[in-house]
């Protein structure tokens, strides 16, 4: 069995939270190139979307294995020195632990990992996002696996007709439930519809009985209590012979839905699907990126990345992105471009109820309408 786990974390930006500087990268492709000659890993390679780094690695250990997860903290722990040296934005900013236990469950860096037999060949998209929150990906992996008006394998192949189960974390509650597409696809959409607080974890073939799809659904916010960067999430999506074709996998992102994050991450703005070279939000801290990389694995080995977006098939649905993008901010301090007040990363306002709950005054009854107005002196 091959595993593959992407673990990413934003260990500083350059500049502020836009990109990730390249003596980072070089530390953990180092990194990298140790560990598969040490024999931990079979390959790996570094990515980055936005301000994250992302270590895409190869290995027979499984999902949750102390050994890899260790030696991401640990070159974690280098960029972030590289960080600090260099002053560069929120040095360390994922690492939410002081020491390394067992594996990185609550400590910050995300993770998506997928353990799986081989097949024949064996084509995966990366999907790495920067600037938004897990639940971005609900959306995509509806249209992928549910909705035949994206993918037209559910319809046409054999393999696909019985649908596919989707894995759903209720991410406020730690607590998880299975359902059956299509059979049960409106009661999914009821849940994933909400996706600041229930998202897919991952997604399996009911025909053939395999694993498809695995998302990072850690929510940084919940593990630390306050506002420490958006989770910046990251999946794994397994394509062709019975799964959604590469081209039926990257197809939802012709439309660049609206998620949560951008500036302060406390913005509805779209996700924009970029090649790497355009993976560095600039505007109002975004708008939020894609990227897409395509691997075929071979024994173990990722021959790749192919940078998918990087075409002009998904020119429009950038251009669509700044018209969203434009059309929200001139909202301002307006919801719906504005999170929901309970959904706000950053708030003012337990200091504002605090000072202003004196001034606060019951309606006036019928007939006492001017009784503020009449009391406040007007020039
Ligand atoms: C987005 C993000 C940024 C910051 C913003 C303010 O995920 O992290 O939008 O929230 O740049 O950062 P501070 O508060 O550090 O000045
Ligand atoms: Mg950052
Ligand atoms: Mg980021």
């Amino acid at each position: 069995m091959t595993t593959l786990s992407i673990i990413k974390a934003d260990t500083g930006g350059f500049v502020g939270h836009s990109e990730v500087h390249p003596e980072m990268l070089s530390e953990a492709r180092g990194a990298l190139h140790d560990a598969i000659g040490d024999g931990l890993l079979v390959d790996g390679q570094v990515a980055r979307c936005g301000d994250d780094i992302s270590l895409i690695m190869t290995h027979e250990h499984g999902p949750d294995a102390e050994a890899v997860h260790s030696f991401a903290w640990q070159t974690f722990l280098r960029t972030t020195e590289i960080a600090k040296r260099l002053g560069l934005y929120g040095a360390g900013q994922d690492l939410l632990s002081t020491a390394f236990s067992g594996n990185l469950r609550g400590m910050g860096p995300g993770y998506a990992e997928l353990e799986f037999t081989e097949r024949p060949s064996e084509p995966v998209i990366c999907f790495l996002a920067d600037k938004t929150e897990p639940g971005a990906w609900n959306l995509p992996l509806y249209k992928m696996f549910a909705d035949p008006f994206n993918t037209a394998g559910l319809v046409i192949d054999a393999k696909m007709h019985a649908g596919f189960r989707f894995e759903v974390y209720d991410l406020h509650q730690d607590k998880r439930i299975v359902f059956d597409t299509p059979r049960e696809a409106y009661d999914l959409l009821m849940f994933i519809g909400a996706p600041a607080r229930y998202v897919v974890h991952s997604v399996e073939s009911t025909t053939l009985d395999i694993p498809a799809a695995a998302t990072s659904t850690q929510r940084l916010s919940l593990i630390a209590g306050k506002y420490v960067g958006k989770d910046d999430p990251v999946m794994i999506v397994r394509c062709q012979s019975g799964l959604p074709a590469v081209g039926e996998v990257l197809e939802p992102f012709a439309f660049p839905h609206s998620v949560a994050g951008c500036m302060r991450g406390s913005h509805h703005a779209p996700i924009m699907p970029v090649g790497l070279e355009q993976a560095t939000p600039a505007r109002f801290d975004g708008p939020p990126r894609v990227v897409a990389l395509g691997f075929q694995i071979n024994d173990g080995k990722l021959i790749g990345p192919r940078d998918m977006f990087a075409d002009p098939s998904f020119d429009r649905a950038r251009a669509t992105a700044n018209k969203a993008m434009d059309y929200l901010r001139r909202h301002g301090p307006f919801e719906p471009h504005r999170l929901a007040l309970e959904d706000l990363e950053y708030t003012t306002m337990h200091q504002l109820e605090a000072r202003l709950t004196n001034r606060w005054e019951p309606l006036p009854t019928a007939g006492e309408e001017d009784s503020v107005l009449a009391t406040t002196p007007r020039s």
